[in-house]
């Protein structure tokens, strides 16, 4: 099996500059000195029901942010757009100040009008919310504004010089971790938004805070690169102060090390205040803060690199969410390969053949997007209710496999209860933008996390911290790929009662997806199927399967 040392070594959430540690969860908690604990979101009002705590699959939900209609005017993308695209996911504990930085971006960026800010400032007072207002740039949903909680992934573009920005703003509130999650699995980086006022860093940094179930997520789901902005640095508690900046970056960095990151190439810290728009386009104010001479939000975005893609991989567009207008439109963040109008592709589990119409990057046309890009396809061929978010849009030459077993190696981080995990255990899995219940229906072997080698012993049962290698089943098929082909469409979480309980990775997939990769069944209006036999890029062969004989029809199906 792989080489599994290698293998682990990458899904590991402890960095190889930590020895020894396996559960980030157990980070020391000496670190977070005289916790100044502020009552539990004492001004959240979030009530949610056990069954709502439950049913996370219901709650995976992704808004765009409407613009203005002056910005909106939708213009044919110019071809020769050059600019390089990355997605931002902002994550941070609730009311660490995301939403309010994202929207300050916006308008930073031409994209919200001072018109608009006015008309936020006036319902944001109106609703006793007053210091909200940039946060309603990316809160748009009335409950949202209400509770000045965002519920839904905030979804916004930006544009620099240099580069073009796909925001996703996520939930902090630990109910939506589900929907973190879904923002999180499409962006290439992190803003890690932290707050510096006095208690607020505490609670999100404690054990339970979703700074730490955010920074072990955005790890385990792809997030290379971390930006670290100590927010609300205006704050009266505050005031610019460097004690506090340098207080919060020398706790953080052991925690960001024990999580993956490698800090000294992966993770850069900087002060803002998003609420004033403080360090953001431009560089500080000396006379506010003079030890700050670092760069500002903008440059440093700029400056992020991201490992090249590759636009000649099989296509690969996980389904986000999807609705009617003028055919079927779906979104999702391309993870492999590109696509062009007039393509046709198949969406998969289901295997319906569709027909590209259009695509949309942010809010313009274009003929064609390559991985990275988040876009917008609206197809035809298939009805919008035949599609549910973490189907795959798929080449149909090298389709995604459709499966509902795997093998996969898991980190245990936190149990229930300190719970032992065994044959039997149930959880919800979230893998790219699948999120269906699961069941580990087979423990095959553990791993020995110091020498990082298979254990001679049978294992029937782990704990907390534990690496061990099972079998996974769902109900349903779902798309997944194996971790070593292509890590995004491969790397999961399991996660009970609200809780992020393990992290995971897809090893082998059953014998049988291979066959269903090369047999993709195409429905002919005579129940005739017609079958595609892809093998690489190289043989495709169209067959009619009549009787149980495959027949040759076409000697080739263009390749995506
Ligand atoms: P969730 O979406 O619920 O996770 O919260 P969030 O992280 O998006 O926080 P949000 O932007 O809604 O801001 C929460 C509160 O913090 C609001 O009252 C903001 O005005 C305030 N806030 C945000 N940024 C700053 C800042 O830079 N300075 C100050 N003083 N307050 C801020
Ligand atoms: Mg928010």
């Amino acid at each position: 099996m792989i080489d599994i040392a290698e293998e682990i070594r990458s899904l590991q959430l402890d960095s190889a500059e930590v020895n020894g540690m396996n559960n980030p969860a157990d980070a020391k908690q000496e670190e977070v000195e005289e916790v100044d604990k502020m009552e539990e979101d004492s001004n959240d009002h979030i009530t949610m029901s056990t069954q709502e705590m439950q049913d996370e699959t219901s709650k995976v939900k992704d808004k765009e942010i409407p613009v203005p209609e002056e910005v909106e005017a939708s213009v044919e993308m110019e071809e020769d757009n050059k600019k390089r695209h990355l997605n931002v996911v902002f994550i941070g504990h609730v009311d660490a100040g995301k939403s309010t930085t994202g929207g300050q971006i916006l308008f930073l960026s031409g994209q919200v009008d001072d018109r608009t800010i006015q008309k936020y400032e006036k319902e944001a007072k109106d609703k006793s919310r007053e210091s909200w207002y940039m946060a309603y740039i990316m809160d748009t949903n009335e409950e949202e504004r209400v509770k000045g909680k965002t519920v839904e992934v905030g979804r916004a573009h930006f544009e620099t010089e240099t580069s073009r920005f796909t925001i996703l703003d996520a939930p902090g509130h630990k109910s939506y971790v589900p929907n973190m999650i879904s923002g999180a699995s499409q962006a290439d980086i992190g803003v890690l938004v932290i707050s510096a006022r006095k208690g607020e860093f505490e609670t999100g940094y404690e054990r339970g805070g979703q700074t730490r179930e955010h920074v072990q997520l955005a790890k385990t789901l792809g997030v290379s690169k971390l930006l670290v902005v100590v927010n609300k640095m205006d704050d009266p508690t505050v005031n610019w102060s460097k004690e506090r900046y340098d207080e919060i970056e020398s706790k953080m960095i052991p925690f960001l090390k024990l999580s993956g990151y490698n800090v000294k190439k992966d993770v850069q810290f900087l002060p803002i205040s998003g609420l004033l728009g403080a360090n953001m386009k431009t560089r500080m104010d000396n006379a506010i803060c003079p030890w700050w001479n670092g760069p500002c939000l903008f440059e440093a975005l700029d400056a992020i690199e991201v490992p090249p893609r590759d636009p000649k991989g099989p296509f690969r567009m996980p389904i986000i969410d999807k609705f009617k207008d003028m055919g079927t439109v779906v979104m999702g963040k391309v993870e492999s390969g590109s696509v062009t109008e007039g393509d046709s592709l198949l969406v998969m589990p289901n295997k319906t053949q569709v027909k590209v119409l259009a695509v949309y990057c942010d809010e313009n046309k274009a003929r064609y997007a390559g991985p990275g890009e988040n876009v917008r396809i609206r197809l035809s061929g298939i009805d919008d209710e035949d599609i549910l978010s973490g189907f795959v849009l798929s080449s149909i030459a090298r389709p995604i496999a459709a499966v509902n077993e795997f093998d996969a190696q898991l980190q245990i981080l936190e149990l229930l209860d300190n719970a032992i995990f065994t044959a039997g255990y149930k959880a919800v899995l979230h893998i790219h933008s699948v999120v269906e219940e699961c069941e580990i229906v087979q423990l095959l072997q553990q791993i020995d996390p110091k020498t990082r080698k298979p254990m001679k012993k049978k294992v029937l049962f782990v704990k907390n911290g534990a690496i061990v290698v099972c079998r996974v089943q769902v109900n349903n098929l779902i798309c997944v790929e194996k971790f070593s082909d292509f890590t995004q469409l491969g790397r999961f979480t399991l996660r009970t009662e609200g809780k992020t309980v393990a992290v995971g990775k897809v090893m082998e997939l059953p014998s049988g997806s291979n066959f269903l990769k090369q047999f993709c069944i195409k429905a002919t209006p005579t129940c005739v199927d017609s079958y595609i036999w892809g093998e690489g890029a190289t043989l495709v062969v169209f067959g009619c399967w009549v009787m149980g004989i495959c027949v040759p029809q076409s000697p080739s199906v263009p390749e995506h």
